[in-house]
Formats: structure tokens, sequence, C-alpha cells
């Protein structure tokens, strides 16, 4: 039986405040029928009716669409190199660094960037701000705790700088995690702040329409002080970087003109 998407989009925007529209169709749908599926629901009228009715339902679907995947120091080669950008370029530009991760997930990224801010006595004027649609996740990271697996590219050094250890979990230090502000934003939805020197926004760009990548872009690009650094996920390079006042600093790093 063909599901019926539209009155979903329509319905999710309406009650969950999600705007599937800007979402690719198949990937998207794909991922909402299987999640349908577990749930017992035979359509998505039915399963709209649970996600309402039923907190559970709404928390596995809310998981499902926004896919959190996340690590410390993501792509480390690529990580060293916006470290080095940072230090050697944005840094003695700028004295005191604006930032933000855009979709930020646990806050692994937002507290990546802590640690290199700390790590290289680099000030910044405000917290670094952490936004990310999903509030679950946003709850996780104010948290700052992390299990083993989660900490594969945290070295010995920072494990030790800046976490402690509780039975096998990984808590940050309040020094880090006082660096870092986390609010709710969404990215297709929500009005974006400005000023920034550096924007990370990683991993999440894959899941959206062209179109809606494209108008992102220029957002990002609005948002930056020139001088200031865009930083994207290892697939997603900009093919034409200077259409959005971009140039290429080196790979999924970019400079504001
Ligand atoms: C794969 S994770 C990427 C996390 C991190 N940036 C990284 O690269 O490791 C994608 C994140 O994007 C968030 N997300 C999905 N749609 C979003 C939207 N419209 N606005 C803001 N965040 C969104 C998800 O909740 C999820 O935490």
């Amino acid at each position: 039986m063909e599901l019926n998407y539209d009155f979903f989009y329509d319905w999710t925007k309406k009650n969950l405040n999600i705007n599937l529209n800007g979402y690719k169709e198949k990937q998207l749908q794909r991922r909402i029928a299987s999640v349908m599926k577990n749930s017992g629901a035979a359509t998505l009228e039915e399963y709209s009716r649970k996600i309402q009715k039923e907190p559970a339902v709404k928390q596995e679907f809310l998981d499902y669409i926004t896919i959190n995947v996340t690590d410390f120091f993501r792509n480390q080669d690529i990580f060293e190199e916006f470290e080095k950008q940072l230090v050697t370029y944005l840094s003695p530009q700028f004295s005191n660094l604006k930032i933000w991760s855009a979709a930020c997930s646990t806050g692994a990224e937002a507290y990546s960037m802590a640690m290199i801010l700390d790590k290289h006595a680099i000030r910044s004027a405000e917290k670094i701000l952490a936004t990310d649609i999903d509030e679950t996740i946003l709850k996780r990271a104010k948290v700052g705790k992390y299990k083993t697996h989660e900490m594969k590219n945290v070295t010995e050094i920072d494990r030790s700088r800046y976490f402690h250890e509780e039975d096998g979990v990984f808590c940050l230090t309040p020094a880090i995690k006082n660096r870092v502000q986390f609010k709710k934003h969404d990215l297709i939805a929500d009005r974006f702040s400005s000023g920034f020197h550096a924007i990370v926004c990683r991993n999440v760009t894959i899941y959206f329409k062209n179109e809606v990548k494209e108008e992102l872009y220029q957002k990002f690009s609005d948002s930056l002080m020139p001088g200031g650094l865009f930083f994207t996920g290892a697939t997603e390079a900009i093919y034409n970087p200077e259409a959005y006042g971009f140039q290429k600093v080196a790979p999924f790093i970019y400079k504001k003109l």
C-alpha cells in the first residue's frame, strides 16, 4: 500500500514542529517506513496517532529521523587541519572567537572545539554555541558524560586533562562544559545569528535536498565575519564555494571572503 507522505509531512510540521520537506525524499521515506513498521502501525495516519498517544513511539520516531552518530574530533586528520587553521590563522586575527557548532548531536564536536581552545589558550568572546533540532540529544550533551566506545579519538593526555572516569563513564570537567552553551535550533526553520568567526556544521547537510543545502551555505556565509571559517563534514565538500563568498583553504574548510 502507498504511504501518504504528504499527509505525514503536514502532520509533523503542525504537531511536532519539524519540517521534513527539506530532507532528501527517498532516504527519508525509507527511514519513516521502517520506523513506522517497528511501531506496528500499517499506515502513516495510524502511525501519527500512535506518535501522539505513546511517548515511546514519539521518541523512537525522533531518534530515527535525526541520526545522532558523532565522535570527538570526527575524521581526525581533517579536525587536526581545522585546529591548525584556528591556531595559526583565525586566533591571531581575532582576539576573541565566537564559534557555532551547528547540528551538534551529543556535543562531542562542540566539546572537541572547547578542548582545542583550552589547549592553545585561545579566548572566546562568549561560550561556544552548540545547537541541534533534537531536544533529547541536547539534554545528553549538557550532561557531558560519554561511554568508552565514544572516546576512541580522545588521546590519553586529553582524557586525563579534560575528563574523570566514574564506573567506566567519562565525565567532562566543568571547565570544558562551561565553555559550551547548548540551544535548540532547526537549521531549516529557524533564524541564524551572526558575527561568528567559525561555524562547524558537519554531517547533517547530506540529509537535505540540494536547494536547502544551497540556501544553508548562503546563510552560514552571511552569519560569518569576513575572514571567518566554515568547516563541513568529510563528505560535504562545496564544489562552488565562490558562489557563497567562500574560498577553500583546505579540504572541507572554507574562508569567508
Ligand atoms: C550525524 S549527526 C552529526 C553530528 C556532528 N555534527 C558530527 O558531525 O559528528 C546529525 C545531527 O543533525 C541534527 N539535525 C538533523 N536535522 C536537523 C535540523 N533540521 N536542524 C538542526 N539539526 C538537525 C540531528 O539531530 C543530529 O544530531
